[in-house]
């Protein structure tokens, strides 16, 4: 592509962009580069990298919130009021609010969908807000839950989920650039970047975060922005970290949750969804620099990609860096198996339990869920009715515990 040609690419979603969040007259790039930077959304990164952005589009990120209002099919299923409440019925003990008196949200209330992976809920405006209706479908099982029945409209979106689903939110004026996981949520607010011609190769450079550049923890914290759980330490009650930028550290903005919140084991190993980091943080990988982009792409030119856009596919994966597992203790009584299924058990939950895995990497054993609750690795294969944890746990010792030498030992001639 031609620099005019691009340029001309540029100037159209430029224009709409400066004519929405700007104004009219600070259309030069001049002016717009003696401005702080602002978020300009991912259109407009698309003019110069299709690839990239062709590429993000087949992630979740892309996915994460989406508008009704462009694309009904969005919403997974039906909004069919009568089976919203059939399936309600089901689980009438666990509501706070009588079944009648539930709101059960209209196809013509839904604003936007968050998720469609594990679970899909929806965004209604009331008195100008945004909250989350109180009705989720679980994918996998197809059936509606309950979330937050009694104090939904109490639980403003913006500030409890915003910054993690939707890019450029303004927490001032109760407002977001873009939704979803956009570019510059990895990438830092772009208009500096974007302003500047094609042919600016260092100043464009300069202007925007490249993560691969950046020291690895700073850059895994970018990741951890989002894939966390915990309180903003900047903004009251909030629960992402309002401030943080690509870059910047992390702690400043945001405290994780420890042990002896109700979404870790007592163990400290994660129950709740997007935790990915806390989990992390705790393993060997993390002491040795393998991070989040080691073992993930979030946006990788023209190959194929795999589930949860590992950069290989299942064992090949862990097998390209451990070469040689060697066939002693726990490999050696299976004869097959996959390693994330036994150093990543799904033992947290995002829609239904068992649905997110570990990522302290470690296998759980029997004597794991005695000691301290957290199901182990095992059970997901060793499960006939009755199986006592403490029978496996013994059956294993005795298959993998060497046992000391039998005999004196020869001694050398001397
Ligand atoms: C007008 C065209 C143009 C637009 C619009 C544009 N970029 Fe770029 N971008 C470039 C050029 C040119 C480079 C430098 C390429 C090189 O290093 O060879 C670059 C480099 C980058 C780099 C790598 C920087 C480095 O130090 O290695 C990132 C990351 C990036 N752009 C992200 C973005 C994002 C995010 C957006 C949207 C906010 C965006 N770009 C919008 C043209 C553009
Ligand atoms: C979830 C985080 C994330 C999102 C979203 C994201 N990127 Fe990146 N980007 C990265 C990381 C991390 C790197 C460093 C290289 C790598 O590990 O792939 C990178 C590298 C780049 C580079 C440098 C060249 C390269 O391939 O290494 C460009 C250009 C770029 N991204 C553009 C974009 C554009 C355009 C979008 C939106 C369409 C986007 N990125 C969305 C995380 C992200
Ligand atoms: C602004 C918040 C945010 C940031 C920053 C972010 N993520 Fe995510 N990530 C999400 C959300 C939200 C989802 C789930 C999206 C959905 O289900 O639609 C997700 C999903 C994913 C998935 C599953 C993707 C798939 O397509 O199956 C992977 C892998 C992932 N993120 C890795 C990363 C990595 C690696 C980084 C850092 C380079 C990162 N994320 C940065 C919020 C974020
Ligand atoms: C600290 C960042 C963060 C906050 C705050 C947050 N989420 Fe998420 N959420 C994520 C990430 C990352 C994922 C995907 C990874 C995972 O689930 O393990 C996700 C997944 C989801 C999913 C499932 C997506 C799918 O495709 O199935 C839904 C639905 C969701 N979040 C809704 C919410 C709601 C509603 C709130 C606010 C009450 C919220 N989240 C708060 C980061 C966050
Ligand atoms: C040593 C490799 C490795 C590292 C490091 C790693 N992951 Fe993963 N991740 C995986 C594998 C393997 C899967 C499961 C893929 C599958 O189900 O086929 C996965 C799954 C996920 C998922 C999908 C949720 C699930 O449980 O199915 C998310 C989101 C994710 N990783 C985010 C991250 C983030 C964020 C980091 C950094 C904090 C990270 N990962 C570090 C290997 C890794
Ligand atoms: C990018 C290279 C890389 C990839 C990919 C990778 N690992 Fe690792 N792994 C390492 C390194 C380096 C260490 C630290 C080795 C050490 O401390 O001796 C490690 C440590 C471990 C440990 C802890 C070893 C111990 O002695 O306690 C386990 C378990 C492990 N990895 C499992 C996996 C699994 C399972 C996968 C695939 C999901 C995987 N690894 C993918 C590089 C990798
Ligand atoms: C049946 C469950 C299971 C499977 C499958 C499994 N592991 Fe393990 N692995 C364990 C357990 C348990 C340990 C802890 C050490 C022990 O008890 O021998 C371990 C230890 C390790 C270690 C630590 C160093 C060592 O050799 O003792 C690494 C690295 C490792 N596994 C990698 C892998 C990789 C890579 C795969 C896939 C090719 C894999 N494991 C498959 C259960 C399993
Ligand atoms: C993917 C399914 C699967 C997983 C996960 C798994 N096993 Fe197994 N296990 C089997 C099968 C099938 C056999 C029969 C031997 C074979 O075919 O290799 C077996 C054999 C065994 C044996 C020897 C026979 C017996 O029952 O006494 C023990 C002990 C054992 N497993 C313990 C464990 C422990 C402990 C774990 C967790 C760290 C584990 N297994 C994880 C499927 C699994």
């Amino acid at each position: 592509m031609t620099f005019v040609s691009r340029l001309a690419f540029l100037l159209l979603p430029l224009s709409v962009f400066l004519l929405q969040s700007v104004s009219a007259q600070t259309m030069d790039s001049k002016k717009l580069l003696s401005e702080p930077k602002t978020y300009v959304g991912s259109e407009v990164c698309k003019t110069c990298h299709l690839e990239h952005y062709d590429a993000w589009k087949r992630t979740l990120h892309s996915k994460m919130l989406q508008d009704v209002s462009k694309n009904e099919d969005v919403i997974v299923t039906e909004l069919d009021q009568a089976v919203m409440k059939e399936d309600f019925k089901k689980i009438e003990k666990k509501l706070k609010t009588p079944l009648d008196q539930v709101y059960f949200p209209k196809r013509e209330d839904v604003m936007y969908t968050i998720g469609s992976q594990w679970k899909q809920r929806y965004l209604v405006k009331k008195d100008g807000t945004y909250y989350i209706a109180p009705t989720q479908f679980n994918i996998d099982t197809g059936r509606w839950v309950n979330y937050h029945d009694h104090d939904w409209d109490k639980r403003p979106w913006l500030k409890k989920c915003g910054g993690c689903h939707a890019t450029g939110v303004d927490l001032e004026k109760e407002t977001f650039l873009e939704p979803g996981v956009g570019c510059e949520s990895c990438h830092g607010p772009g208009s500096h970047h974007a302003s500047l011609p094609a042919t600016e190769t260092f100043k464009k450079r300069a202007t925007i975060v490249n993560p691969s550049k950046l020291t690895g923890g700073v850059a895994t914290q970018i990741c951890g922005s989002c894939h966390n759980r915990g309180k903003a330490t900047k903004f009251k009650g909030a629960g992402w970290p309002v401030g943080y930028r690509p870059g910047k550290a992390l702690e400043t903005y945001y405290k994780s949750i420890e042990i002896g919140d109700k979404h870790l084991y007592a163990s400290g190993l994660s129950k709740g969804h997007h935790q990915q980091y806390i989990d992390w943080k705790k393993s060997r990988h993390a002491d040795s620099g393998v991070n989040c982009m080691s073992c993930h792409v979030v946006h990788q030119l023209g190959n194929p990609l795999f589930k949860s856009k590992t950069k290989l596919e299942g064992d090949k994966l862990c097998t390209s860096c451990h070469e040689q597992v060697a066939n002693v203790g726990a490999h050696s009584v299976h004869s097959f198996g996959n390693c994330a299924n036994c150093h990543m058990p799904r033992i947290a939950k995002s829609a239904e339990s068992g649905d997110i895995r570990s990522h302290v990497f470690t296998a759980l054993l029997p004597k794991d869920t005695i000691e301290t609750g957290v199901p182990n690795s095992c059970q997901t294969c060793h499960k006939h009715k009755d199986e006592d944890p403490a029978d496996l746990q013994k059956r294993w010792d005795a298959l993998t515990t060497r046992r000391a030498p039998a005999g004196e030992m020869v001694k050398a001639n001397q």
